[in-house]
């Protein structure tokens, strides 16, 4: 099969091709990416080694293309060019607190880009468009667990777009008869994550000796799953998901933000009194919280990875390779706070 992964310069994308390419000898990748700040082709290095060694000149199972997902020539001429017959969209803009700062980037790319995606998927008859999207979408719940069917009600301009996404992507199964299914996330985590997101801001400021700043009373509540096991669940849902439906995938840990800060500086040895409480963001979500039973039952992903021995192996990884990291910060990419 001919997969177009969209963002897949970007961090769970990048992993996920890796996951394709290791698992399926047959599968073909198109990573099509704009790279934006946070697409970085250094994630796909080892990728594109293994692949120049493999030699299939005519037909390459990993080919890159920078574009925008809301180019439709663009999207069009890829998928003519390269027969595709399947399209996993991990592109959108996806820090918060940047949507609560400027949200149009936000529009373009997580409603608009998905909507001109959707529309060439069907002009081609792809067999299958799986939509890559988060728990936030259910908003914040003090306590208890969203199953599928819950109420969407996103409460920040990031997860308004992704809401807005799902809506688009049911809408052209419903009207058109596309062959989709959708995938609700939680906090994603492990290398190769850029260092503006929670986890690689934590470990790589106090690498730098830096203090790092945490919102609120750092009580904020968020169920944390791994990078491999994100991938692993996408690619269960791409391959045996049922058609229109929809899969929560969740870690098996929730943890206050506190709690993680303090877990990062006792692993690399550095004192608790260099994480600092900063003013809480507008609007920040308090909990996600959602059931993965469904997925489980039906497609028999569980995650595997402790949350633990993955944090562990993050925080190894980001001490050494500085250079990934650094190379970010330097070039001015990141509003490192
Ligand atoms: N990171 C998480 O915790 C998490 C959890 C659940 C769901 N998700 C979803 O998973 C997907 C990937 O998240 P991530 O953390 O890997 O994000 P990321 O920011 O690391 O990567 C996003 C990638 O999309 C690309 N991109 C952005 N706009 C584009 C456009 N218009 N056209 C083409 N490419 C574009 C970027 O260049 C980048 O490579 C997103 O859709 C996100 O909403 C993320």
């Amino acid at each position: 099969m001919t997969i177009l992964i969209t963002g897949g310069a970007g961090f769970i994308g990048s992993h996920f091709i890796r996951h394709v390419l290791n698992t399926y000898p047959e599968d073909r990748v198109v990573d099509f990416d704009k790279l934006t700040y946070a697409g970085n082709l250094d994630n796909l290095r080892d990728v594109e080694e293994k692949v120049a060694q493999e030699g299939k000149r005519d037909s390459p199972r990993y080919v890159f293309v920078q574009g925008d997902i809301a180019d439709e020539a663009m999207i069009r001429e890829v998928m003519a060019r390269e027969k595709v017959e399947a399209v996993v969209n991990f592109a959108a803009e996806t820090h918060v607190d940047r949507s609560i700062h400027d949200p149009r980037p936000f529009l373009e790319a997580n409603v608009l880009g998905v909507g001109v995606l959707l529309a060439v998927a069907r002009e081609f008859g792809a067999k299958r468009f799986v939509q890559v999207s988060t728990d936030e979408v259910y908003g914040s719940i003090s306590e208890g667990y969203c199953t599928e069917t819950a109420a969407l009600n996103p409460a920040n301009p990031y997860s308004a777009c992704k809401a807005g996404a799902e809506h688009l992507v049911l809408s052209f199964a419903h009207t058109y008869g596309l062959e989709v299914a959708i995938t609700r996330g939680s906090n994603t985590f492990g290398p190769h994550q850029h260092p503006e997101k929670f986890i690689p801001r934590t470990v790589t400021r106090l690498l730098a000796g830096k203090t790092v700043p945490v919102y609120g009373y750092g009580l904020n509540i968020r169920t944390w799953l791994a990078v491999e096991d994100h991938a692993a669940a996408i690619d269960a849902v791409l391959r045996s998901g049922q058609n229109g439906e929809v899969y929560n995938i969740a870690g098996a840990v929730e943890k206050p933000n506190i709690e993680v800060a303090l877990s990062i500086a006792y692993l690399l040895g550095k004192p608790p009194r260099l994480i600092e409480f900063v003013e809480d963001r507008p609007g920040h979500d308090f909990r996600y919280g959602v059931d993965a039973g469904k997925i489980s039952r039906e497609l028999g992903w569980m995650p595997e990875r402790s949350f633990e021995d993955e944090l562990q192996e993050t925080v190894r990884w980001y001490t050494e390779n500085p250079w990934w990291w650094q190379k970010i910060i330097g070039e001015g990419k990141v509003e490192y706070l």
